[in-house]
């Protein structure tokens, strides 16, 4: 199960576009209108869907401004049905499941994996065990998992013993894992790319910059843009730019030294607890993702994080912390010259602005040890009346 190869494709983008406009099922999921390029022989039946993709790019001066950069674009991967660009990959995989007639579907995750796992294994009627790092997710993560009734285990570890773990204990109990160690969920997660080339026309940006963890997202964007490649949809592939917190960052030293060995980073550590991970299970296709892209990775930090996450959110637009990491990026290769101003830059927003809301909140009133935040918007508390509500709005 190491990776999936493309047979014979017969689908142009004319007819991927047509097809985009009748959404008819499954097409009008953003992952199965491309059927031919993710799972072409998976049987309708067996097909679990929440119409998940299909998700909006945005543009905002002001994240424009920030970045430095004057055509920027941000898809929100956040307006998946259980709020996460998981969603892409989950479907594929739990169909997948349902086609193999599995019974039991596992994960470990930092939350949004489970969380969709969770949502899809319920939707399928599959029993659903999810292994996270007890204390260090999500409280809304948490509560999702649990509420669409997954079997949660909390692990008195971090993320990387909760991934060692359940790919033991998947072997022992007969469950189907669908973290992107199969090779299924890297398949759906190359909707993304799929769905942002469609959007744009299939003529894409320079650059496109997402957040890197465990690497399957940056895996399967490679994965996707060499396929494109030699379908002859597209001329050009674009430089990826994955983006780790300096906390959590084995791929960027690695990448940085010109190294053919991953690292692993012991105890890793960031506020943007999707990241979180020392040991991630994909980086050697991550690597030749960055291969095929002429790709670069680049760390930031925690501070340049929130900091460009309070610009996203008070654009209207919004991301969980994890997310803001793709544009963090963006504003530091520009800056050191790496993208250049007029260059066309997307940053793919991978989760929900309600995810984490003790970070934004303590952003918002400078609550944060070591973060100095440069955007701030505190809310005021004043006593019940009229008097005094007024005196708060005319300061
Ligand atoms: N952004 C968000 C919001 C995530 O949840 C994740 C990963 C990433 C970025 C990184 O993507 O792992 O493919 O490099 N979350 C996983 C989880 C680990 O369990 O939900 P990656």
């Amino acid at each position: 199960m190491l990776e999936v190869h493309l047979g014979e494709v017969d689908i142009s983008p004319k007819e991927l576009d047509k097809r985009a406009a009748a959404r008819e099922f499954p097409y009008d999921s953003g992952v199965w209108l491309f059927k031919e390029l993710i799972h072409e022989s998976m049987p309708s039946k067996c097909i679990v869907s929440r119409r998940e993709g299909n998700t909006k790019l945005y543009s905002h001066k002001r994240v424009s401004e920030f970045a430095g950069i004057r055509e920027l674009y941000l898809k929100h991967e956040g307006e998946n049905p259980t709020g996460s660009f998981k969603d892409r990959g989950m479907t594929v995989g739990v169909s997948e499941a349902v086609r193999l007639k599995a019974k039991i579907v596992c994960c470990a995750s930092t939350g949004n994996t489970s969380a969709s796992l969770a949502s899809y294994a319920a939707l399928a009627g599959l029993k659903a065990v999810v292994f996270i790092p007890s204390g260090e997710i999500a409280y809304g993560k948490l509560a999702q998992s649990i509420a669409y009734g997954a079997k949660v285990v909390q692990i008195k570890g971090n993320f990387d013993d909760s991934m060692r773990l359940i790919q033991e204990a998947a072997a022992h109990l007969n469950m189907y894992i669908l973290n992107s160690v199969n090779p299924w969920r890297i398949e759906g997660q190359k909707a993304i790319t799929f769905e942002l080339m469609q959007q744009m026309g299939w003529d894409g940006p320079d650059w496109i910059a997402l957040p890197a963890g465990n690497l399957g997202n940056t895996s399967a964007m490679g994965k996707a843009f060499s396929e494109l490649k030699e379908l002859g949809f597209i001329e050009k592939i674009p430089r990826i730019a994955a983006i780790q917190s300096e906390g959590a960052n084995p791929f960027y030293l690695m990448w940085k030294a010109g190294a053919s060995e991953l690292v692993r980073v012991k105890h890793p550590d960031t506020i943007a607890s999707a990241i979180k991970i020392g040991n991630p299970v994909s980086w050697k296709k991550a690597l030749k993702a960055m291969k095929i892209s002429n790709g670069v990775v680049e760390q930031v930090s925690d501070n340049q994080i929130l900091d460009a996450k309070a610009i996203i959110d008070a654009s209207g637009i919004g991301c969980e912390p994890a997310s803001a990491a793709s544009l963090a990026g963006v504003k530091k290769l520009r800056e050191k010259g790496v993208i250049k101003a007029g260059q066309k830059v997307v940053c793919i927003l991978t989760g929900n602005i309600l995810k984490d809301p003790n970070t934004t909140v303590s952003y918002h009133t400078n609550k944060l040890d070591s973060i100095k935040p440069s955007y701030m918007n505190p809310p005021v508390e004043v006593d019940g009346n009229l008097d005094a509500i007024m005196k708060a709005l005319k300061a």
